[in-house]
């Protein structure tokens, strides 16, 4: 079954990675909800996805040069649409909190490093994590490789992918080098074949970000095991007819062989 998660939440709906865009996330049916974690200048982790705060907040300058305090000053809404001006930064910790309410939801937690100086973060988010989850449904991803198996080191159950883009040689292999039980791989540097090899090998498959129908239709054909999407709603929906139809089959051939006997 392909898990469906919602990236940075419902974020065609809601400002992204805030509190709105994850609860509407769980509204619609998503299974998973994607979050980008940095730190904040005194060490608390905090998700937003860029490195400056321009694009997504009222504020300026650089997220890891601002204190919890101010990030907390900040309207994280209004960029979006003035009905989320109330909007703020979540600390990962809220983020955490609210998804206890959900024990079923996966958590896809990205690491974002912008600066040499964001070290602590593992550190940091691992111990924090590992209060509010278990490893069944909780999994790390990261453009820093590295970091993965720093990660790993703090939490060996728990699950990491490398996130990229661009053609790997034998990607199973250098997952399993990373420690890592998955592959986060662009959605056009992987194909039905390598998929299938992929998984043969252990290593889960979730591309990343799948937005358009034909592209989500055929990713769920490829049966991968989760994948990321701006769209969820559209996910489900696609998912849901698609398990229909199957069903539909089935009864056919069933009718057909009592015809037929
Ligand atoms: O998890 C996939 C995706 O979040 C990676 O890219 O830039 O949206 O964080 P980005
Ligand atoms: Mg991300």
């Amino acid at each position: 079954m392909t898990i469906i998660f919602a990236h940075r939440g419902a974020s065609r709906q809601c400002p992204e990675n805030t509190l709105s865009a994850y609860k509407r996330a769980v509204e619609l049916g998503a299974e998973g909800i994607e979050i980008d974690i940095q730190l904040s200048k005194d060490g608390v982790p905090v998700v937003i996805h860029d490195r400056t705060l321009k694009r997504t907040t009222s504020g300026k300058g650089i997220v890891t040069d601002t204190t919890y305090a101010d990030l907390k000053k900040l309207d994280a809404g209004s960029w979006f649409s003035p009905k989320f001006q109330q909007e703020r930064i979540p600390s990962l910790e809220e983020v955490l909190i609210f998804a206890s309410n959900y024990p079923d939801l996966w958590l896809n937690i990205e690491l974002k490093y912008y600066r040499e100086n964001d070290d602590l973060l593992a550190q940091t988010a691992i111990p924090m994590i590992k209060k509010f989850r278990s490893e069944k449904n909780t999994l790390i991803s990261s453009f820093e490789h590295e970091r993965l198996l720093e990660v790993h080191k703090l939490w060996s159950k728990l699950e990491t992918a490398p996130l990229y883009k661009g053609n790997l040689h034998e990607p199973w292999q250098y997952a399993k080098k990373l420690k890592a039980k998955a592959i986060h791989p662009h959605f056009k540097s992987i194909h039905g074949p390598l998929i299938k090899t992929v998984r043969s090998q252990g290593i889960k498959v979730r591309p990343y970000t799948v937005n358009e129908e034909k592209w989500i239709r055929q990713f769920l054909d490829w049966e991968v095991d989760g994948l990321m999407t701006d769209v969820p709603d559209l996910a489900l929906n696609i998912m849901h007819n698609k398990q229909i139809s199957q069903q539909k089959k089935t009864w056919w051939k069933q009718i057909w062989s009592i015809i037929t006997k």
